[in-house]
C-alpha cells in the first residue's frame, strides 16, 4: 500500500512543538465601542483605532457570538490577510482568542499572506494534514485603503462557503458590538512563529488546538490549474477509513479506481501551457504591478515560477505593510509606476512598453488590465472575458451558465448576454450579491466597474471572491487564443487589438467614474437628498438639463436601484440613485461603503455608441457634455466645496 498520507495531502508537517503547552481561558471585561458597524466589506478604520485596547478583541468576541457556537466550538479559522500594519499581532490576538472560544484550529499563510481570493479558495479546497476543513476565516485586510501606523485597518469575515459573511451575520456581529460585556482569550498560550510553515499543538480546557502555518500560494494554484481538490477530499476520506478500519482494503481498492478515472477526465480552468507559449514570446512582454500587496507573493509563484515571466516583469511585488507609502488601488491615477511603464504617463514618455500589463490593489482581489498605451475599463474587461471565454478559457468551454454585473458598472456585459443569450443579472455594489447567484448555478463570471472581475459556476468547488490574478490568467488566456497561429509569423494581436474589435462587434460603452474622496460627510448627504428629490419630476430634470447642454438626450427614468434577489428573495433599497436617458445613457450617484473617513462620492458616467464610425473617440472627450450635466444637476461643487474630483478612472 503507498503512503497515502502522501498522497491525499501536501500539508503534513512535523509538529513542532513536542511538548504540548497548556493554556487556560480568561473573561476580560470591557466596553461597547461606538462605530463597529462593518461596511461593504468589514469593519475598516484607522489603525490607531484598532489599537485602542479591547477594540479588536471586541469585534472579534462579537463575531463568535454572531456565529453562535454551533460554527466555532471545534471550528477550523481561517486567519491572514494582506500583510498591513497590524496584522501579525491581530493574528496572535485573534488565535488567542479563537482558542478560548473553543476553535480547534487555526489556519495562517505564511507571514500572515493570503489574498482574499486565496483565502475564499483555502476555505473551500484545502484539507487539513488530519482531512479537516475550514468552517469560516478572519481576512485581515482594509483592501485598496493605505496602510501603516496612520493609515487603515481592516477585518471581515467570511463563511464556510469561502464567501462574505452576509447581511444577516454582520448586522449581528453590530448589535454585539453595542452590547458586550466580556470577551474571551487564552492565558499563557505563546505567540505562534508565523514565519515558517508548520504545525504547532496546545492543550486547552477544551482539548487540543493545533496552529497551521502553511504555504501561502499551493492551494490557490493548484484550484488554477485544476478542479480536482474535491477529489483529494474524497481521497482523505477513504485514508481515514482505511486507517481506522483496515480490513476495508478492498473498499479503498475500488475507490481508487474510480478516482482515478475521475482524475482522468479532470478538466484544467486554465491552459497553463499555452500561456507559457505567449509570456516566453519574444514578440511578447509583460508587467504585473502588486503595488506592495500580498498578490506579490502569488504573482512570483504563478507569472514567474509557473508560467516562466521574466522576473523583471514583476514591480513592487514584496509586500509591505505600508505598500510602500502608496495608496494599494490599481487605477490609473494609484498604480503609477505601472502606468509609466506602460506609455500612459502624461509626464514621462516610455519608449517601448510591455504589451500587457496589470495591477491588483492590496489584497489581490482586484485588477486593472493595461496593453500598450491602453487602458482598458473594467466593465469592458468582464464584457471581453465573457465574450470569449469559451473558446479562450477551458473551464468554460461548456458554455456559460450565465454573467452578471454591480449596478454602476457600464452595460457593456449587457450587450455581451443579449448577443450570446446568456442569463443576465444587474446586482447591487459588493461582491456578497453574486454570492447567491452562484451558489444557485445561475451565473459563471461577473465583474464590476470597481476593478473586481471573477468567475463563478453552480459547482459546489469554486471560491467566492472576486480574484485579481484569475482576470490576468483570463486575460492571458484570451491573448493566448487570439495569438495561437501568430506567435511564430504574423502580427500579435494586442490588448488594444482584441478590445477595438470587441467594439467594433458589441458597440462601445464610453465610461468614466468621478471619485470625490473623504468629502464632509452632511453635504455628501444633502447631495444625494437634493437627487433623490428631484425625481419626483422628470419634466423639471429635463428642463434642468437642457438649461445645461442641449445636445444631451431625455432622462427617461430616475430612480433609486432596488434590488430583489432572486434566489432569497431578500431586497435591498437604497443601492444608488440613477438618471437613465432615452439613448441608453446613464449617471449613477452612490455613497462609497469601503472609506473609513467622511464620505466618498462616487458618479458614474456612461454613454453607449453602436456606430462603428464613432467609436474611437477619447473617452473624457465623448462623455464631456454628461459630466457637465452630472456635475450642475448635482450640485457638486456647491455640496462638496469640490471643483475637481480627487480621481477619475
Ligand atoms: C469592495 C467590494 C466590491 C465593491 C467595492 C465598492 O471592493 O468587494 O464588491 O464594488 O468595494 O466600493 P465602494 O467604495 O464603491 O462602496
Ligand atoms: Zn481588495
Amino acid at each position: 500500500v503507498p503512503h497515502v498520507g502522501d498522497l491525499v495531502s501536501s500539508h503534513m508537517h512535523d509538529l513542532r512543538i513536542k511538548e504540548m503547552v497548556m493554556f487556560k481561558v480568561t473573561r476580560v471585561e470591557t466596553t461597547p465601542f461606538e462605530g463597529q458597524k462593518p461596511g461593504t466589506s468589514g469593519l475598516r478604520k484607522k489603525v490607531k483605532v484598532f489599537i485602542q485596547p479591547h477594540y479588536l478583541q471586541n469585534f472579534v468576541q462579537a463575531t463568535f457570538n454572531a456565529l453562535g457556537a454551533d460554527r466555532v466550538k471545534g471550528a477550523t479559522l481561517v486567519v491572514s490577510g494582506d500583510g498591513r500594519y497590524y496584522s501579525k499581532d491581530a493574528i496572535q490576538i485573534i488565535t488567542k482568542m479563537a482558542a478560548a472560544n473553543g476553535v480547534k484550529r487555526v489556519w495562517i499563510g505564511q507571514n500572515g499572506l493570503l489574498s482574499t481570493p486565496a483565502v475564499s479558495a483555502v476555505v473551500r479546497e484545502r484539507v487539513g494534514a488530519d482531512g479537516s476543513k475550514a468552517t469560516g476565516a478572519f481576512i485581515l485586510t482594509a483592501s485598496h485603503n493605505p496602510g501603516g501606523p496612520h493609515e487603515d485597518f481592516g477585518i471581515k469575515y467570511n463563511m464556510e462557503n469561502g464567501g462574505p459573511a452576509p447581511e444577516g451575520i454582520t448586522n449581528k456581529i453590530y448589535e454585539n458590538t453595542t452590547t458586550i460585556k466580556e470577551y474571551m482569550i487564552a492565558e499563557g498560550l505563546p505567540d505562534v512563529d508565523i514565519s515558517t510553515t508548520g504545525v504547532s499543538s496546545f492543550d486547552g480546557p477544551e482539548g487540543k488546538f493545533d496552529v497551521d502555518v502553511f504555504d501561502s500560494t499551493s492551494d490557490y494554484l493548484k484550484l488554477m490549474k485544476s478542479i480536482n481538490n474535491l477529489l483529494q477530499r474524497h481521497y482523505s476520506a477513504v485514508a481515514e477509513l482505511l486507517s481506522a478500519v483496515p480490513f476495508q482494503f478492498l473498499i479503498f481498492i475500488f475507490t481508487t479506481f474510480f478516482i482515478l478515472l475521475f482524475y482522468l477526465f479532470d478538466r484544467s480552468i486554465f491552459d497553463f501551457p499555452s500561456m507559457q507559449k505567449v509570456l516566453s514570446s519574444p514578440k511578447f512582454s509583460f508587467c504585473y504591478d502588486a503595488l506592495h500587496g500580498v498578490a506579490g507573493v502569488h504573482a512570483k509563484r504563478i507569472f514567474v515560477e509557473e508560467l516562466g515571466a521574466n522576473e523583471s516583469s514583476l514591480v513592487n511585488c514584496v509586500p509591505k505593510e505600508d505598500f510602500g507609502g502608496g495608496h494599494p488601488d490599481p487605477n490609473l491615477t494609484y498604480a503609477k509606476e505601472l502606468v509609466a511603464r506602460m506609455g500612459l504617463s502624461k509626464t514621462h514618455s516610455e519608449p517601448n512598453p510591455p504589451e500587457f500589463g496589470a495591477a491588483a490593489d492590496g489584497d489581490g482581489d482586484r485588477n486593472m488590465v493595461l496593453g500598450k498605451r491602453f487602458f482598458v475599463t473594467p466593465s469592458d474587461s468582464v464584457a471581453i472575458i465573457a465574450a470569449n471565454s469559451v473558446q479562450a478559457i477551458p473551464y468554460f468551454s461548456g458554455g456559460l451558465k450565465g454573467v452578471a454585473r454591480s449596478m454602476p458598472t457600464s452595460a457593456a456585459l449587457d450587450v455581451v448576454a443579449k448577443h450570446l443569450n446568456l442569463k443576465f443579472f444587474e446586482v447591487p455594489t459588493g461582491w456578497k450579491f453574486f454570492g447567491n447567484l452562484m451558489d444557485a448555478g445561475m451565473c459563471s463570471i461577473c465583474g464590476e466597474e470597481s476593478f473586481g472581475t471573477g468567475w463563478l459556476s453552480g459547482r459546489s468547488d469554486h471560491i467566492r471572491e472576486k480574484d485579481g490574478i484569475w482576470a490576468v490568467l483570463a486575460w492571458l488566456s484570451i491573448l493566448a487564443y487570439k495569438n495561437k497561429d501568430n506567435l511564430g509569423g504574423g502580427n500579435l494581436v494586442t490588448v488594444e487589438d482584441i478590445v477595438r474589435q470587441h467594439w467594433a462587434t458589441y458597440g462601445r460603452h464610453y465610461y468614466t467614474r468621478y471619485d470625490y474622496e473623504n468629502v464632509d460627510a452632511g453635504g455628501a448627504k444633502e447631495l444625494m437628498a437634493h437627487l433623490v428629490k428631484l425625481q419626483s419630476s422628470i419634466d423639471q430634470v429635463n428642463k434642468i438639463i437642457k438649461g445645461i447642454r442641449s445636445d444631451v438626450s431625455n432622462v427617461v427614468h430616475a430612480d433609486e436601484f432596488e434590488y430583489k434577489d432572486p434566489v432569497d428573495g431578500s431586497v435591498s433599497k437604497h443601492q444608488g440613485i440613477r438618471y437613465l436617458f432615452e439613448d441608453g445613457s446613464r449617471l449613477v450617484f452612490r455613497l462609497s461603503g469601503t472609506g473609513s473617513e467622511g464620505a466618498t462620492i462616487r458618479l458614474y458616467i456612461e454613454q453607449y455608441e453602436k456606430d462603428s464610425s464613432k467609436i474611437g473617440r477619447d473617452s473624457q472627450e465623448a462623455l464631456a457634455p454628461l459630466v457637465e450635466v452630472a456635475l450642475k444637476l448635482s450640485k457638486m461643487q456647491e455640496y462638496t466645496g469640490r471643483s475637481a474630483p480627487t480621481v477619475i478612472t
